[in-house]
């Protein structure tokens, strides 16, 4: 179970070590959201499916009937005790997540001085990463990833940057760890969503915006705040965490990636936007396309969080020649 405690706005001395937690969460967003588990209905093999097809059909999910555990039913205090420490990440993440605060994270971890090394040897690393907050999934990291990936290489074998977008959607979690900066959750997990306007309704635990330093700024507390409609997502401030990281990392180091594929790894903890459907009017063109493809992706990240086990050593060369096609060899995080 994670334990979080109250702590100071990071400010400029992000490189203090600052334990917050007694264990690594992860995944928190779909703790809130999803109230469980989604599977999907019967999705049809890749028969000339498109993207638009699923992403309409996506309102079709039907109620899971057992997690990962075989078990129907979470125990009802265990369930009570894990929404508080939600609720208390979100106030923290409420807080703590300025327009400014987010600019800083983005100039300081866009040096990308950390670390040298490759996509595999990241998902190894991820490996340290143990979210013991999440009942649902019990597996080491690296398994989610290959169980979301090869979810979708099923369904869409052609698509091979989708698999791999799947295995290294969360790769930007390494931020949890010390030479990452040992970030604290609120600036790593969870959900997130834009700074510079008005927080959308829809924001789990809404109320804790209250006491965000921008919520009374009058730049930034209108609907549009600092941007126009039609901006496009790019040019807007989004909550910092390993979304925005991993984007920036695989940008920086020139991945070759499709956008679509850029636009997942960056948006898909998004969940205002792809689940409530806000903050649209900010979208362009492209972000429509692009959306179609991250709710594609989004209900695998969830539904493959199952007991199904991926032998790791059987599927990584198909991996690894993903990662040489898409990736140089080593990357500077
Ligand atoms: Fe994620
Ligand atoms: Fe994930």
């Amino acid at each position: 179970m994670t334990i979080l405690t109250e702590q100071p706005e990071l400010g400029l001395q992000m490189e203090e070590k600052k334990i917050i937690s007694s264990e690594i969460d992860g995944e928190i967003n779909e703790l809130v959201l999803d109230g469980g588990f989604v599977v999907p209905k019967e999705i049809s093999k890749n028969d000339g499916i498109v993207a638009q097809d699923i992403a309409v059909s996506n309102e079709a999910f039907i109620a899971p009937e057992i997690n990962s555990f075989g078990q129907s039913f979470r125990d009802y205090n265990a369930e009570s005790e894990r929404h508080k420490s939600v609720e208390e990440f979100y106030r923290l993440n409420h807080i703590h997540q300025t327009y400014d605060f987010v600019k800083q994270m983005r100039e300081e971890y866009s040096k990308l001085n950390r670390v040298e090394m490759s996509i595999w040897e990241c998902c190894e690393l991820l490996n340290e990463v143990v979210d013991d907050s999440d009942p649902d999934l019990d597996e080491p990291q690296i398994e989610h990833l290959l169980q979301t990936a090869e979810a979708i290489r099923k369904d869409y074998p052609d698509e091979d940057w989708l698999h791999l977008t799947a295995l290294i959607h969360d790769l930007g979690k390494v931020l949890l760890l010390p030479s990452f900066g040992e970030l604290p959750q609120w600036a790593v997990v969870g959900d997130t969503h834009p700074l510079g306007c008005a927080f959308d309704e829809s924001i789990v635990h809404h109320k804790y915006f209250k006491e965000n330093l921008d919520y009374n700024n009058p730049s930034y507390n209108t609907k549009n705040g600092i941007y126009s409609e039609g901006c496009g997502l790019d040019n807007v401030m989004i909550s910092w965490g390993h979304d925005d990281y991993m984007y920036l990392v695989a940008k920086e180091n020139r991945a070759t990636l499709p956008k679509a594929g850029l636009f997942i790894i960056r948006y898909h903890s998004f969940y205002p936007l792809h689940r409530a459907g806000a903050y649209r009017h900010l979208m362009n063109k492209e972000d429509e396309e692009n959306l179609k493809w991250l709710q594609v992706f989004n209900k695998y990240d969830l539904y493959s969080k199952s007991k199904v086990r991926v032998d790791v050593e059987k599927v990584k060369p198909y991996y690894l020649s993903l990662i040489e096609k898409y990736f140089p060899a080593k990357l500077r995080w």
